[in-house]
């Protein structure tokens, strides 16, 4: 709806403010809004949009490497909240030439941007374009390296709505991982039951590992490269803003 708002102001205002009341405020300002779901503790985003809207629009990049757990979970969200779940896959084409020209496990040898790009950030960009506004479950608490700046609200640094211009929303900025957890069991909200085997971040299965005692969660995601390049590109704005 509104494209013209003021992000730094609107941020300064919502900082004091509730995920819920942030979610009333993204829901009343953009009709054509949608939330992106990982499959984790995102979830909480899902229970606290489901009771403030009827017309939620979540979607899933579906790499083709999420865990077995991450699919039965995604089907046990759809069915629990009764939503459509929109799950967003790669071109078939460039999946193809990459694991053809370098395998299934190239990330491990040269990063994993070039997979990501195919697998995650082409996928997400053309979904994006479709959209006003959306609506992740990133926190700063999640990634010291490089959340830590994250704001409410912000004009998306690296991708275009339907109309130019693209809001995005991280309601839970500044909710703590326990905050999080607190709502979910308080709530009684369904959750990946990968959680119960020491995962705490979870993304695609050959890139996220369980966390031992006291390891932060960031180190279960791309153990293998530097703590500052652990963005995989839908928040690569992050990284430069550090
Ligand atoms: S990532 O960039 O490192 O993969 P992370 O797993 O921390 O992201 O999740 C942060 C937010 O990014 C999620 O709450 C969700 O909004 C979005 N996100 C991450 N992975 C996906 C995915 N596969 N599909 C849709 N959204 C995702
Ligand atoms: Fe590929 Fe790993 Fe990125 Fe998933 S997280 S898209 S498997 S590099």
């Amino acid at each position: 709806m509104s494209a013209d708002i003021n992000t730094d102001q609107l941020n300064q205002e919502y900082q004091g403010q509730s995920p819920q009341e942030i979610l009333e405020h993204a829901f009343k300002q953009f009709d054509n809004i949608a939330l992106s779901f990982s499959g984790a503790e995102d979830v909480a985003l899902i229970e606290m949009a489901s009771k403030i809207t009827d017309r939620l629009q979540v979607f899933s990049l579906d790499t083709g490497r999420l865990h077995p757990q991450t699919y039965r979970f995604i089907e046990k969200v759809r069915k629990h909240y009764n939503i459509d779940i929109e799950l967003i896959s790669p071109d078939a084409t460039e999946v193809e030439a990459l694991v053809k020209k370098k395998g299934l496990f190239s990330f491990y040898e040269d990063g994993h941007n070039e997979c990501c790009s195919i697998r995650k950030i082409a996928p997400l960009r053309k979904k994006l374009a479709t959209v006003d506004a959306w609506i992740t479950g990133q926190r700063k608490d999640q990634s010291p390296g490089t959340r830590s700046q994250i704001p409410i609200i912000e004009s998306d640094p690296t991708f275009s709505g339907i109309n130019g211009s693209l809001t995005k929303f991280n309601p839970l900025a500044n909710m703590s991982s326990k905050d999080v957890w607190d709502y979910i069991w308080m709530f009684d909200v369904p959750y990946n039951e990968l959680h119960d085997q020491g995962f705490i971040s979870i993304g695609c299965e050959p890139c996220t590992r369980a966390t031992r005692p006291n390891q932060h969660e960031r180190e279960g995601r791309w153990w293998w490269e530097e703590a500052t390049a652990k963005e995989c590109g839908l928040h690569v704005g992050n990284i430069q803003k550090i």
